[in-house]
């Protein structure tokens, strides 16, 4: 009897294990003391080139717990330095981190990535493979769940993530593209990735049918339904769709609203920004196990 059980015991260890190895997926920086620290500018070595970056960790971080890992790509002329610290919302500066790390509750690492020229022209894949090869730098440190990667950017910013999303579908779990187009290109971009969009109908920089046929591009990889008519905003407010019929695991969502190029745009009677809340919203549906 005893024996059966012990018998039983192993068997139900070594399913365990298989069940945790295929479903949880831990940094190798799970349980080390951490070697990164906040705020600091790292660098890499990518094609030739030194590029930058900063991470920001949680308050009293963990290093026994994973956590979500996000990336935030800065707009055209913007800065890894402008990411951090945060601009003026109301002359369409975009919040520390997108807005994200308000919201986290210390759960999220976020990473902040310095463009050449300030920009993200992605050469030859260039910014993919720094992508790469911060992930890898990172997760070899910090104890990051791998099923838990996401990325966020406004217009430049956002054609990086939806550069990422089309090159990377296996490493990226879902991107928030604010006011974004087809800048950094599209290698790849067959597979599903969760996504949410936003733009504005009165863009004056990157028009709103570019930010549109980037959606449809997920819209179709993650199986959901096409909405006809298109979506319009409600006077001075934004309307959300949730499309229906995706994948499982692949949701879509689409924000649009009457404003111009502008990551912190409001609703009518708001001061506060709402990408950040539905960028959150979006990202922290997902779990390591589904
Ligand atoms: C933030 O995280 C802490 C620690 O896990 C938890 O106790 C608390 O309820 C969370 N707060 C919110 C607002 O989710
Ligand atoms: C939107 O911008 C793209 C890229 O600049 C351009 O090719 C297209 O003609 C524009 N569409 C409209 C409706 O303005």
């Amino acid at each position: 009897m005893a024996r059966h059980s012990s018998i039983l015991a192993v068997a139900f260890f070594v399913f365990a294990s298989l069940i945790s190895n295929v479903f949880a997926a831990r940094s190798a920086g799970c349980g080390k003391t951490a070697t990164i620290t906040s705020g600091r500018q790292y660098t890499a070595q990518v094609n030739g080139k030194q590029r930058q970056y900063i991470v920001k960790l949680p308050d009293r971080y963990d290093s026994n717990t994973a956590h979500k890992l996000i990336f935030t790509w800065h707009q055209l002329g913007g800065s890894a330095q402008k990411i951090v610290q945060g601009e003026d919302p109301n002359r369409g500066g975009a919040l520390p981190y997108y807005g994200l790390n308000a919201l986290s509750n210390n759960t999220a690492i976020f990473v902040v990535p310095q463009g050449l020229n300030n920009g993200w022209a992605n050469s030859g894949g260039e910014d993919v493979t720094f992508f790469d090869q911060m992930v890898r730098t990172i997760e070899a440190d910090l104890c990051v769940e791998t099923s838990l990667r996401f990325s966020t950017g406004f217009s430049y910013g956002g054609a990086m993530s939806y550069a990422l999303a089309c090159a990377r579908p296996k490493e990226i779990r879902a991107v928030a593209v604010i006011s974004g187009s087809l800048l950094s290109g599209c290698s790849g971009g067959n597979d599903p990735v969760a996504y949410y969009g936003q733009h504005g109908t009165s863009d004056s920089v990157l028009n709103v049918s570019g930010g549109r046929s980037l959606r449809d591009k997920f819209v179709k990889n993650n199986g959901c339904r096409a909405v006809s008519p298109e979506p319009q905003p409600n006077g001075a407010n934004s309307v959300k769709t949730v499309y229906q019929g995706c994948k499982e695991g692949y949701p879509v969502t689409w924000v649009i609203h009457r404003g111009d190029h502008n990551p912190s745009q409001t609703d009518s009677g708001s001061s506060t920004p709402f990408a950040p809340r539905n960028t959150w919203e979006f990202f922290s549906q997902f779990s390591a196990s589904s």
